[in-house]
């Protein structure tokens, strides 16, 4: 891997790693307190390397911290070979955004024993031993994707047929979106004013395979669908592909989540409902300064301990886990605007080609 952790007169007091080939993937550039963070994967969503990754390459950079991210491309012995290399190269403070629980706990763990400490980063690791965890409130995530089908079908006659496709069952944030859903849609089911044809998880968020499932529960339901719940923009984008190829995009909402171009543009075809956005700019920045105050070891803990001022269970673990957790927002139509003006996607990426007028309508430039 051959990461490069070059240390600099910044103050700190531990050893400095050496190593001398400069690796240009890295986002290292050898000064400050060099930190590691493993992101899960590429293909899941855009989000990982369009947002997280540059968002907290500037973040910890401003916290005076030397950043050495990767991704694992949802590989699990990759993540592992990442987390070893950094462990090895003497990274402070290690950011952990994990395929699954085990190995996002094996990982803190050795980590942890090294007295490096580890910042569970977006999902939590069920049963892990992470000291903080920073995220945004994923339940209320699950509502809004929720509440945005409740919105989208509120005149749509009793009986509408929900498809749900649901995030990786190994990932402790698609439960906690499924359970956000379902405190919104339970009642409805119960009703009868939806009617739900089939919920099914999707392995490592696969987007494709999210696609061919719902191809597949599509047709073992005759054709009929009113409505789908994806919880996020990947899998809305390749249950998209299945509408149109079934001349039901635009007639049937689907949910998402990311705000991520694809998503934003689906919004303004009218072939997605609705997306989650989660300013990943705070949750990196947090993350950040957790890290910077943990970096400093003892020292830090006070500072650690006042920032992360809420918690998230760990049902497994059986404890509460310190966090930082930080607020959701639905995005419709009307909002994309926000999304842009806020700089997380270019006007240029969505309002191309047709687009170009629905974005001038929605004052967006
Ligand atoms: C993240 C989502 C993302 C999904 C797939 C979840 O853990 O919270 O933002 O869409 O993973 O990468």
């Amino acid at each position: 891997m051959g990461l490069t952790l070059v240390m600099t007169a910044c103050g700190a007091n531990q050893e400095s790693p050496q190593s001398d080939n400069q690796d240009s993937d890295n986002s290292s550039t050898g000064e400050g307190i060099p930190v590691g963070v493993i992101l899960p994967e590429t293909a899941s969503s855009a989000r990982w390397e369009g947002f997280d990754k540059p968002m907290l390459e500037q973040a910890l950079r401003a916290e005076g911290l030397d950043p050495h991210i990767e991704n694992a491309q949802g590989d699990v012995q990759k993540f592992a070979t990442l987390a070893d290399g950094m462990i090895n190269d003497g990274v402070k403070v290690l950011i952990i955004a994990s395929i699954n629980s085990e190995l996002g706990g094996t990982v803190a763990q050795k980590a942890n024993a090294q007295g490096i400490p580890t910042i569970d980063y977006d999902r939590l690791n069920l049963g892990g031993s992470s000291e903080y965890y920073v995220s945004f409130d994923n339940v209320k995530v699950g509502e809004l994707q929720g509440q945005g089908m409740a919105d989208a079908l509120k005149d749509a006659p009793d009986g509408a047929q929900i498809i749900e496709i649901e995030g990786a069952p190994t990932d402790n944030n698609a439960t906690l979106f499924y359970n956000g859903q379902q405190n919104i849609l339970k009642p409805l089911y119960d009703s009868g004013k939806f009617k739900l044809v089939q919920s099914q998880a999707i392995d490592g968020w696969d987007n494709q395979k999210g696609g061919t499932t719902f191809e597949q529960i599509l047709t073992g339901n005759g054709g009929k669908v009113d409505g789908v719940v994806a919880a996020n923009d990947g899998l809305a984008g390749a249950v998209i592909t299945v509408l149109k190829k079934n001349g039901l995009s635009g007639k049937v909402p689907v949910t998402g989540q990311d705000a991520t171009a694809d998503g934003l543009k689906a919004i303004l075809t009218g072939d997605q409902y609705m997306t989650v956005f989660k300013p990943i700019k705070l949750e990196a920045e947090a993350t950040a300064k957790l890290a910077a105050a943990l970096a400093k070891g003892k020292e830090g803990e006070e500072e650690a301990k006042k920032l992360a001022t809420d918690t998230e269970n760990d049902p497994v673990g059986k404890r509460e886990v310190p966090s930082v957790l930080l607020e959701p927002f639905l995005i419709t139509k009307n909002e994309v605007k926000r999304v842009i003006d806020e700089g997380y996607v270019k006007a240029e990426e969505v309002c191309t080609g047709e687009l170009a007028a629905a974005c001038t309508e929605l004052g967006i430039s």
